[in-house]
């Protein structure tokens, strides 16, 4: 199974958010020539896409088979931080039914794409543009909102869940989320993300679930689900 519509631009984009889907000679490329030109040349000459397309597909329907088995996703408001090409969100709506879907990402890709803790949240991989159309290509039923981070007003509403896989926490602080969270969240929300430090999630929440151990990605990290904030 594969996403419609998915061509080389996609693949690159795709490529830059989920590196493990990255060719073993492309992985090989990025060693020997740097980061600067992995990012801006040879992602731009040495894709796959159809491969690309079938082995993200793949992934996201494992992501959703995970979830799914945890979380009740039917007739659910969801809010997506830095979801990349929405893969993920496009199977839940493909396999559920009633969903909305808020979606906060940057629009922009970095010049040079370092992976790892980013201080300053400085790096991005996506293209809101790219992004808007995949989601019209490929969404059945949920609605679909798009927001760019360092320009838009984040949506206000209250959420039933909030997903952020690699991304929040992951890449870059909870903490710049952390007033915008409290805003929006009841005590039935439930918050689901990557993270290295699950326990420093005790104190501000309280319910901390583990719900999956990562240990080959780019740091080793935690899935976990938190609920009702205390702090
Ligand atoms: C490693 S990718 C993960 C993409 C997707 N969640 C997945 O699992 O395939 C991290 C994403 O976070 C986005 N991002 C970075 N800073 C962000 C922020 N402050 N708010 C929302 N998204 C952000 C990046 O643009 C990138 O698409």
């Amino acid at each position: 199974m594969s996403f419609s519509n998915f061509n080389n631009e996609i693949a690159r984009l795709v490529i830059f958010q989920r590196i493990e889907l990255a060719p073993p000679l492309l992985k090989k490329i990025r060693k020997f020539f740097g980061r600067y030109l992995f990012t801006n040349f040879f992602t731009k000459l040495f894709l796959n896409k159809n491969k690309i397309n079938n082995a993200y597909y793949e992934l996201m329907l494992q992501e959703y088979i995970f979830l799914d088995n945890l979380i009740d996703l039917n007739n659910k408001n969801i809010l997506s931080i830095g979801s990349g090409m929405c893969g993920l969100e496009l199977i839940i709506d493909k396999l559920n039914y009633g969903n909305q879907f808020s979606i906060i990402e940057k629009n922009y890709i970095s010049k040079k794409i370092k992976y790892g803790w980013d201080d300053k949240n400085l790096e991005a991989y996506n293209n809101l543009n790219i992004l808007k159309k995949f989601i019209n290509d490929n969404k059945t039923k949920s609605i679909f909102t798009i927001y760019n981070f360092d320009k838009d007003t984040l949506p206000k509403n209250s959420f039933d869940k909030i997903i952020s896989l690699y991304s929040l926490d992951y890449h870059y602080d909870f903490n710049l989320y952390k007033d915008y969270f409290k805003e929006i969240c009841t005590n039935q929300t439930e918050i689901i993300f990557d993270t290295i430090r699950p326990e420093y999630f005790k104190s501000i929440f309280r319910y901390v679930d583990v719900i999956s151990e990562h240990l080959n990605t780019i740091h080793s990290s935690k899935r976990i689900i938190c609920k009702e904030f205390i702090l």
